[in-house]
């Protein structure tokens, strides 16, 4: 196992609460995020997982120092809350209900499956089965404000996907929710297990009645990268991104996909070399040696997001493409980045919370993109829709595995292991509503926008 080192820096989660009386500033201890998008894969396919050991090098040559040095203001709640508003106004001017706005309201009923019935469930997910003690965070349900949602109709869904193929390309996240969706359809058909790389990585699973097939394509950038590694001192491997280069493992058979699911997530936080034209023209999360110019991460997202549209927009083969905004995380308490954690037991209350604002300026950076290239999209039939799961997500802190994502974390011996996760989420769980809305949303093809009939 790693040590607590900290691979990234991170501004603090805000609360509009607390942020009105005390600037404290948290610090987001990214170690989490990198050891576990790789450590956590990992424990999920009992494989080697060269992308775990590329993690916990990474996690190992940081300094706690750079944590520290690119800690930027919170972004203050007025702001949020105007952002918010406009982006409602302009959403529900041309649609009939936006899905993203609304409410988190008790349900008795309680998930669609359970660690019993779902056996795709992989263990860093499988919060039950590893005895998180609380099961109050599987009681809520997603009540869009203008329409209601319902949980999914998995025969539906299934005669609508006949023939049909849909890509999902991303990392872990992208998995939690592809395996979300697997088990709310397992009610009527288990997926087939088709394919997988060495890691586990990239997958396809199959439906053999319904002829669907999923496939999950590890592109974590979406554009091309590599890791070097350093031959004197493992620790100090690099990751090396080309925001003029696609990553091919999506584009080289991009012809065989109905519906593309394209997400972005955390690992735009690590530290990285950008090369442009294959020249190096800058890092991110620089290290000392690096003596680069710095650029921000939503820079170098924008970037690779506008090359993956602009590809799909124009592309011959006219897929229907959905972007999942990105997944907010929820470290909280402790004084330093390795001491955060999350356990909070019940969802925040629409004014308690406005997330980190790097997060935040992401999920900016997806509106914008998306907006423009679903301009040019329409005018060549290539349909491009957001599938903003943001702000619900942000309102489920309880949501997340935290110490739970191993098996019984509080065993004496195994309290040094315990890494807090507080960026994926528990199978079942929230994220399982992620999938409710993009079932909704491909039923919906026919309709524009998000709209669904109340
Ligand atoms: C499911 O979780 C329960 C605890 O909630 C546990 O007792 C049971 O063994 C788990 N079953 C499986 C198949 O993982
Ligand atoms: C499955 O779907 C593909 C793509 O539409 C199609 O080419 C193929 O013939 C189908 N196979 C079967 C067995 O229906
Ligand atoms: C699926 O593909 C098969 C084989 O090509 C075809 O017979 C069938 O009509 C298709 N079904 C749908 C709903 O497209
Ligand atoms: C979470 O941890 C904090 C700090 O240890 C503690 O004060 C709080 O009561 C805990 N919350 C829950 C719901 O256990």
């Amino acid at each position: 196992m790693a040590d607590k080192a900290v691979v990234g820096g991170y501004e603090p989660l805000h609360h509009a609460n607390e942020g009105r009386s005390s600037i404290s500033l948290i610090f987001f201890k990214f170690f989490g995020v990198v050891f576990l998008a790789g450590a956590l894969c990992y424990l999920f396919i009992s494989n080697t997982n060269a992308w775990t050991m590329e993690a916990k090098k990474l996690s190992l040559s940081l300094e706690k120092q750079d944590a520290l040095n690119i800690i930027r203001p919170v972004m203050k709640e007025s702001i949020f809350k105007e952002q918010q508003q406009q982006q409602q106004q302009q959403l529900t001017k041309d649609q009939v209900c936006d899905l993203s706005v609304g409410e988190w309201i008790p349900n008795s009923a309680g998930p669609a499956y359970t660690n019993e019935t779902c056996n795709k469930i992989p263990t860093y997910l499988n919060c039950l089965k590893n005895g998180r003690p609380d099961t109050g965070y599987l009681h809520w349900r997603w009540k869009p404000s203008g329409c209601d949602s319902h949980p999914i109709d998995p025969l539906k869904f299934l005669n609508a996907m006949r023939n049909k193929s849909i890509a999902f390309l991303g990392a872990s996240i992208c998995h939690n929710h592809v395996v979300s969706l697997i088990c709310q359809l397992s009610k009527v058909e288990e997926a087939l297990d088709i394919f997988h790389d060495s890691s586990f990585q990239t997958r396809t699973w199959y439906y053999p009645s319904y002829n669907l097939t999923l496939y999950v394509i590890w592109a974590p950038f979406l554009i091309h990268y590599e890791t070097i590694d350093n031959p004197g001192d493992k620790s100090q491997s690099e990751l090396h991104i080309h925001l003029d280069i696609l990553d091919n493992k999506w584009t080289s058979e991009y012809n065989k996909y109905d519906y593309v699911v394209i997400t972005g997530g955390a690992d735009f936080y690590r530290s990285t070399i950008i090369y442009e034209n294959n020249q190096v023209i800058g890092c991110h999360h620089c290290r000392p040696h690096m003596k680069l110019k710095h650029l921000a991460a939503d820079e170098i997202y924008r970037k690779a997001l506008k090359l993956s549209l602009k590809f799909i927009a124009t592309a011959e083969h006219k897929a229907f493409i959905i972007l999942r905004t990105w997944p907010p995380m929820h470290y909280e308490h402790g004084e330093l980045p390795d001491e955060k954690f999350c356990n909070r037991t019940k969802p925040f209350r629409e004014d308690e919370i406005s997330g980190y604002a790097s997060d935040h300026k992401m999920r900016e950076v997806e509106i914008e993109e998306c907006e423009k290239a679903a301009t040019i999209g329409a005018k060549n039939g290539v349909r491009i829709e957001l599938l903003d799961t943001y702000h619900l997500s942000l309102l489920r802190p309880d949501g997340h595995p935290g110490s739970y994502g191993i098996y019984n974390p509080s065993d004496s011996d195994k309290k040094k292991e315990v890494q807090y996760d507080c960026v994926h989420w528990c199978l079942p769980g929230p994220i399982d509503t992620w999938a409710e809305l993009l079932v909704l949303k491909m039923l919906s093809s026919g309709v524009a926008g998000d709209s669904v009939s109340a």
